[in-house]
């Protein structure tokens, strides 16, 4: 896994539990991952680049060796919030991003147990491209991929290369959300450490 972009929130710097960004794109630096990082500026995000895993193609077989796949799916269903961040290519998502979305299928075959895990979990969305406005036929994908799966979208954003986030509403709620864990969080740590005196 590569954590080289993991960044500490200088609020909750020790006690935040971290968003989970799985980063799909051709380029591990490039336009995905600096938007990324705008997003999460002082809010802790460890990033999961998939051209560091590896993630085989969805088998109908149901057998995959050496695979990062399921090690991830464990760590998403503990995240307090998840986020695929893709760029736009050819109006859809990037080839990993695809893969790796198409992988949630062992959910619904040989891990339903996961697949039920992850029901309710907060997720956002990230895209990048050339096009002034965000492409709604992939927002779309993304929707219909979260209703099927039970995932409750919390925010999608999209920056245009180079320019500022095309909608700041969406980028705060997507912080807000982590955020709000994060207080949950600290609430429950407070109560946990009252009762133990
Ligand atoms: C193969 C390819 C296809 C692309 N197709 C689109 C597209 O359909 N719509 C769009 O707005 N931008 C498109 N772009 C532009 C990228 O989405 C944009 O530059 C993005 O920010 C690149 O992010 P990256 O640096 O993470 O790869 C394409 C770029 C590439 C390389």
């Amino acid at each position: 896994m590569n954590t080289e972009l993991t960044s500490s929130s200088t609020t909750c710097p020790t006690t935040a539990a971290p968003a989970l960004a799985i980063l799909g794109s051709a380029r591990s630096e490039g336009n995905t991952a600096r938007a990324l990082q705008r997003l999460f500026e002082n809010l802790p995000c460890e990033v999961v680049d998939l051209n560091q895993v590896r993630v085989a193609p969805f088998s109908y077989s149901q057998q995959y060796s050496d695979d990062d796949f399921i090690g991830m799916m464990e760590r998403m269903v503990e995240a307090p919030l998840i986020v695929f961040a893709t760029p736009v290519y050819w109006y859809s998502y990037s080839a990993s991003m695809k893969q790796f979305i198409d992988r949630f299928t062992d959910l619904l075959y040989s891990r339903k147990d996961l697949g039920r895990r992850l029901r309710g979990r907060k997720v956002a969305f990230l895209t990048t491209g050339y096009a002034p406005q965000p492409n709604e036929v992939i927002q779309a994908a993304f929707s219909s991929f979260c209703d099927y799966l039970g995932l409750k979208q919390v925010g999608m954003v999209y920056a245009q290369e180079g320019a500022a986030f095309f909608d700041e509403g969406a980028v705060e709620l997507v912080r807000a959300a982590l955020r709000q864990t994060e207080d949950l969080k600290t609430v429950d740590e407070r109560v946990e450490s009252a009762l133990l005196l």
